[in-house]
């Protein structure tokens, strides 16, 4: 690779499209993490909002596949940007990247995209709540609100597995230890291995716990992404509290099959509470026909929440209509698709749709 030599008066920004960008430097977070860092081949300047995500367009084994992740640096230092990667038991996307992705591999990459960031949700006093991997994009909140010396009060709770498992720890608690307003709290879900003493917090977050950590928790603004149970458990305890939830602002990275079943109880709970509200002849039937269920929902909802309710995970990477995962075919009925991109005019005459943005008018049947 060419040595590039920086010019930062004259050197391009970064605008959401199809970028290409050269693998430059692999780090092993824990055990089964690693950040992968990126610059283009050109010096771009890489802005984007803290919390964003990019969606990476790979061929895997013959086969293009996207997948999107949250950019887990900080557009505070913007000439390169890095995802941050668990390797998921089973995995396609993880585990290849982990196995292949070399220093000097060229990659496509979309975006920067995403509604959950902490650009459009300013806060004098913040509550950053992870589980697991979904640190990144609290990590690149917190990196942004330490290197711009931002006047904020950042609260931060980072659930995991083990001691060993704690991602960026070492920088955490760096940044931690330099500013009064910045509180760090880790707990760790299991025991000690040998060799690793943990002198902090055990188990799962519970309110006990979060009131000791952030006694004013009902006054902050609250960033939240882990695994779907996680993140359930944090909202019962927010709206047993009263928490006011238009100040909650949660990530989703995907449901493996054993969230999907929690979702689906979840959103069939939530599609019955609803249901109770509304006229019965207000319902229309979305019909899954290779799968052979049906479900009724009220207009509006997305084709890709309707199949989860059933329990079927139509596969899911942006949920922003940008990267084409979602794609399925319907056989009748229409839709409001509301896409940025990731699908062509051909596949939308064809009868394809991407369920993740497409919400249902009327009775619908679909290929999945
Ligand atoms: C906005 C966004 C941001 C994200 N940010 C990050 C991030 O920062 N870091 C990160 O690590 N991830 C992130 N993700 C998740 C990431 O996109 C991938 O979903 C994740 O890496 C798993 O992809 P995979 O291809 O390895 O797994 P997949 O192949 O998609 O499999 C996922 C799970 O499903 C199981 N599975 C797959 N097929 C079947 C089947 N037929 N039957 C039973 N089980 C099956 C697998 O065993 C695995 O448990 C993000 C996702 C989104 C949407
Ligand atoms: S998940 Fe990316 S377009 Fe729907």
């Amino acid at each position: 690779m060419t040595m590039n030599f920086f010019n930062p008066v004259t050197t391009q920004t970064w605008t959401n499209g199809r970028h290409e960008v050269r693998c430059v430097k692999i780090i092993q977070e824990t055990p089964d993490v690693r950040t992968f860092c990126f610059m283009a081949e050109e010096p771009v300047l890489f802005f984007f909002k803290p919390g964003q995500f990019v969606t990476l367009e790979l061929e895997v084994e013959g086969e293009q596949i996207m997948r999107s992740y949250t950019i887990s640096s900080s557009p505070s230092i913007p000439y390169s940007f890095s995802i941050t990667v668990k390797q998921v038991p089973g995995g396609k996307v993880s585990n290849w990247l982990h196995a292949n992705m070399s220093v000097g591999d060229k990659i496509a990459v979309h975006g920067p995209v995403g509604n959950f960031n902490s650009i459009d949700y300013p806060a004098d006093k913040v509550l950053l709540l992870s589980g697991g991997v979904g640190i990144t994009p609290l990590m690149s909140m917190t990196r942004w609100f330490f290197d711009t010396n931002a006047n904020v009060d950042v609260e931060f709770i980072h659930s995991a597995r083990a001691p060993r498992d704690v991602i960026y720890h070492r920088e955490l608690v760096h940044m931690f230890s330099r500013i009064p307003e910045f509180k760090l709290h880790i707990v760790c879900e299991k025991k000690e291995d040998i060799g690793e003493a943990w002198a902090g917090y055990r188990g799962f977050l519970t309110q006990p716990m979060l009131e000791l950590m952030a006694p004013d928790f009902l006054e902050r603004e609250i960033f939240c992404c882990g695994p779907v149970p996680y993140m359930n458990a944090i909202k019962n305890i927010l709206r047993e509290n009263n928490y006011d939830m238009d100040h909650y602002h949660e990530e989703l990275f995907g449901a493996t099959p054993a969230d999907v079943k929690e979702d689906a109880l979840e959103l069939a709970e939530r599609a019955e509470e609803a249901a109770e509200n509304v006229d019965e002849a207000d319902l229309v039937t979305v019909e899954f026909a290779d799968s052979g269920k049906s479900v009724q929902v009220q207009p509006g909802e997305t084709v890709h929440s309707a199949a989860a309710q059933l329990g079927l995970h139509i596969p899911k990477a942006c949920g922003m209509g940008i990267c084409g995962t979602c794609r399925v075919g319907i056989r009748s009925g229409e839709v409001d698709m509301d896409h940025n991109g990731g699908i062509t005019d051909e596949d939308i005459e064809e009868g394809y749709i991407l369920s993740c943005c497409s919400r249902v008018k009327g009775d619908l049947v679909v290929d999945f």
